[in-house]
């Protein structure tokens, strides 16, 4: 399904971005990889190659962007964002200017940035199918009072994905809203969950989840290949969750 197919995917050194990754490697594309920490990562070959970005500075994005331009010959054709982590328990009474920057400077801007500079080289697209796969959450579509940044990002990031959709002539954006999916997130740096914590909360949305289990990285990755494969030709601009139906028992 992917042979051949050049692909670009940040938050590739773990959870639903390596996943995906793995995946796509499977089927025959080549994954240049944008992560901070690559030696958690197996060796995955030759079509797995590593580009180190802080994806919160944009000086690194534009190096990130010359090595992905210089690597695939200015052709791309497809680029999954899947970059992100916890932004700190933060609401709208105490809210900071550093932690809204850092948090939405990760979760939206590069986003923003990344799809600008690498739109002219999607619509180079070898396989006339260039596609931007955005991973957004759940998140993106309720309220959650102490994690007003991260959810405030997801919303603008669904956004962002149909104004994409609108205005990238010639390249097609959709998302992806997973719900709980079992990743190192929780436990990461803006998170930050010891496994007692995590295990309650996953015990609590099995309680309540119409699927009563938690997602998994590769259930959320055959979502985002869908999306960019030949199968999806004519979705722009749609939103999947993957959620095992938490959307039907808990909304904005
Ligand atoms: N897991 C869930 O239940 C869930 C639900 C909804 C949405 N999401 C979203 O899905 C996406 C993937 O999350 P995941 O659960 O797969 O998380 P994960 O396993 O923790 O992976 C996060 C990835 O993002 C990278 N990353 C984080 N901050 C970065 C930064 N500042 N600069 C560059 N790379 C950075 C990490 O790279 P390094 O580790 O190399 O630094 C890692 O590759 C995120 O956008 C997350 O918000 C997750």
């Amino acid at each position: 399904m992917f042979e051949g197919y050049k692909v670009v995917i940040t938050g590739a050194t773990s959870g639903m971005g390596l996943a995906a990754a793995k995946q796509l490697i499977a089927d025959g594309a080549t994954v240049i990889a944008i992560g901070r920490n690559f030696a958690k990562v197996g060796d995955l070959g030759d079509r797995y190659i590593p580009c180190k970005c802080e994806v919160r500075d944009p000086e690194q994005i534009e190096a990130a962007v010359k090595f992905i331009d210089e690597t695939f010959g200015g052709e791309l054709d497809t680029f999954i964002n899947a970059a992100g982590a916890g932004t700190g328990p933060y609401g709208v009474t105490n809210i900071t200017a550093e932690a809204f920057d850092a948090g939405v400077n990760m979760l939206l801007r590069a986003p923003v940035l990344f799809g600008k500079a690498l739109y002219p080289m999607l619509l180079k697209s070898p396989h006339k199918n260039g596609s931007i796969v955005n991973i957004c959450s759940a998140s993106g579509h309720a309220i959650s009072g102490d994690n007003m940044i991260y959810n405030i990002s997801k919303h603008a990031h669904i956004h962002l994905t149909k104004q994409q959709a609108q205005q990238f002539i010639g390249v097609r954006s959709n998302s992806v809203s997973p719900g709980f999916i079992d990743t190192p997130i929780f436990a990461a740096p803006g998170t930050d969950l010891g496994e007692e914590a995590i295990e309650q909360m996953f015990a609590f949305v099995r309680s309540i989840l119409p699927i009563p289990r938690i997602g998994t990285p590769d259930e959320a990755a055959e979502v985002i290949l869908f999306l960019a494969s030949e199968d999806a030709m004519y979705l722009n601009g749609a939103d999947i969750t993957v959620d095992g139906g938490l959307g039907t028992v808990v909304s904005g």
